[in-house]
C-alpha cells in the first residue's frame, strides 16, 4: 500500500516537507557525513567559490541590477548604487554572508528544525511573493546561481587527491542531493501549491497540447 503523504502539510510545514523529500531521494546522516568531510577540505577555498559565484552575477545586468538597488540589512537604508564593484564594502559584507551560509551547509551535523528554518528563510528572502518586503529575484537566476555554485564544488572534489573513488562518489551524490534540497526550500516560496495536481484531465490535456513530432 502507499505511504500516505499528506499534500496540504507538505506546503505548511517544511520539516514535514522536508522528512518527505529526504526519503525520496534517500538524503541519510551518510549524506551529512560525505559533506562533513568534505568541509575538511574545501572550507580554505570558500572565499575563492563565493568570489567566483559574484563575478558571475556582475556578468549579467539581469542579476547585477538586483545589488545595484541596496534594500538589505547591511545599513538599512534603500539606495541606488550605480558604482557598485565586488570590492565595494557592502558586496564584501554580501560575501561574507553567502561565505558563511556555504560553511555551515557543508559543516551542519544534525540537520535540526532550527537548520531547516535557516535554509528555508534563505529561500523566502529572495521573493516578495509571500507579501515579505525582501528582494524579489526570478527563479530563473535562483537555478543558475545554485548550479553554479554546485559545479564548483564538482570540480572541487573530482580534482581533490585527498579523496578515493568511493568517497568522491558518496560527496558528489550528497552535494546533488542538498542542493536539490536547497532548491525546493526556494521554490516553496516561489511557486504557488497546484491544487488540481491529481486532475488526469489536466493531465490529459497539457499531454494534448504538446506538439512535439
Ligand atoms: C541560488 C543561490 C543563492 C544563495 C544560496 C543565496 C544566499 C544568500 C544569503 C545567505 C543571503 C544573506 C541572507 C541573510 O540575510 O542572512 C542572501 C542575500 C541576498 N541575495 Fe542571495 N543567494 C542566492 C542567489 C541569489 C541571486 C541569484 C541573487 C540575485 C541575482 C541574489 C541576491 C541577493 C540579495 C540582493 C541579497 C540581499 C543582500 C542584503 O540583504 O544585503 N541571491 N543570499
Amino acid at each position: 500500500m502507499a505511504e500516505h503523504i499528506d499534500n496540504n502539510k507538505l506546503n505548511d510545514d517544511v520539516r514535514y516537507r522536508f522528512d518527505y523529500f529526504s526519503k525520496f531521494i534517500n538524503f541519510t546522516s551518510e549524506d551529512i557525513i560525505a559533506l562533513n568531510t568534505l568541509a575538511s577540505s574545501v572550507l580554505p577555498l570558500i572565499p575563492v567559490i563565493v568570489d567566483s559565484v559574484y563575478r558571475k552575477l556582475f556578468q549579467y545586468d539581469v542579476t547585477k541590477e538586483y545589488f545595484i538597488i541596496n534594500n538589505d540589512k547591511y545599513d538599512g537604508t534603500l539606495t541606488n548604487n550605480e558604482n557598485i564593484s565586488l570590492e565595494s564594502t557592502q558586496m564584501i559584507f554580501r560575501k561574507d554572508m553567502l561565505s558563511g551560509y556555504l560553511k555551515r551547509l557543508l559543516l551542519q551535523r544534525e540537520w535540526t528544525n532550527e537548520f531547516l528554518e535557516y535554509l528555508s528563510r534563505i529561500g523566502r528572502m529572495h521573493t516578495n511573493q509571500l507579501g515579505s518586503s525582501s528582494i524579489n529575484v526570478e527563479y530563473l537566476h535562483i537555478n543558475t546561481t545554485l548550479t553554479y555554485i554546485e559545479n564548483l564544488f564538482i570540480e572541487n572534489v573530482c580534482s581533490n587527491d585527498n579523496f578515493d573513488n568511493l568517497t568522491k562518489k558518496n560527496i558528489l551524490l550528497a552535494l546533488n542531493k542538498v542542493f536539490r534540497i536547497q532548491s525546493d526550500l526556494f521554490i516553496i516560496y516561489f511557486l504557488q501549491p497546484s491544487t488540481d495536481h491529481l486532475s488526469t484531465q489536466t493531465i490529459k490535456h497539457k499531454y494534448q497540447k504538446c506538439t512535439c513530432s
